[in-house]
């Protein structure tokens, strides 16, 4: 199995995913969590599995510079042929995106090139969108813009406020990323020369059917 390690800042449900995926079978194995938040329950959820944790706080570091380069030894420590951020609430530098190019996936709560950044589903709402979803995507220095490998949507249904949405979404989250990351651990998904994501020998656009 390939060795995988998660960046997590919150709750863990889509790691909690990708450990459900890993003992279902999926060629992943989790080598570590880490948290730049101590009280992260994703952290509590890796202990419970047996997965290595770690904590880096980013409040003891002077800059990003330095916190990205000590996260980046950390994750070399444990050889991972993959790293996923799985909601790490943390703008990457250049440096580190550069040094895990092909190698680093991101799942955002929208359905990309739409709603980038923060508070996703209640943009969505107050732009009266009637399709919303998320979207798994290779990692590169421009946030939540790098190319989407695969996107799931949902409905937006009247009285929706922005919790009923978001739990539509992580919902399906939880089905496209242990999907993708199967995917890359089989050798099937790769970050082509071209920038674009290759899957079976042929580019996609990210676009679910
Ligand atoms: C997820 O909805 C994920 O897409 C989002 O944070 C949530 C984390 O939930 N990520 C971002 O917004 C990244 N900027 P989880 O901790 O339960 O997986």
């Amino acid at each position: 199995p390939l060795p995988v390690v998660a960046l997590i800042s919150g709750g863990g449900s889509n790691l909690q995913a990708l450990i459900d995926a890993q003992l279902a079978g999926l060629p992943i194995r989790l080598a570590a969590v880490i948290s730049n938040r101590a009280d992260a329950f994703g952290l509590e959820r890796a202990r419970r599995h047996g997965i290595a944790t770690a904590v880096l706080d980013h409040r003891d570091y002077p800059d990003r510079d330095a916190y990205d380069a000590d996260l980046q030894r950390l994750i070399d420590g444990y050889d991972p042929g993959l790293v996923v951020l799985a909601g790490f609430m943390r703008i990457l530098t250049p440096a580190f995106v550069a040094h895990y190019r092909g190698r680093l996936l991101n799942i955002h709560p929208s359905l990309l090139p739409k709603f980038r950044g923060l508070h996703t589903h209640q943009r969505a709402l107050e732009a009266g969108e009637t399709e919303h979803g998320a979207s798994v995507h290779f990692v590169t220095a421009e946030l939540d813009g790098g190319p989407v490998i695969l996107q799931a949507r949902v409905p937006v249904l009247p009285g929706d406020d922005a919790a009923t949405l978001a739990a539509r979404v992580l919902e399906q989250e939880h089905v496209i990323y242990p999907t993708v990351a199967g995917w890359f651990a089989e050798g099937r998904l790769r970050l082509g020369e071209d920038g674009r994501p290759w899957l079976d020998g042929t580019p996609v656009d990210g676009f679910q059917p």
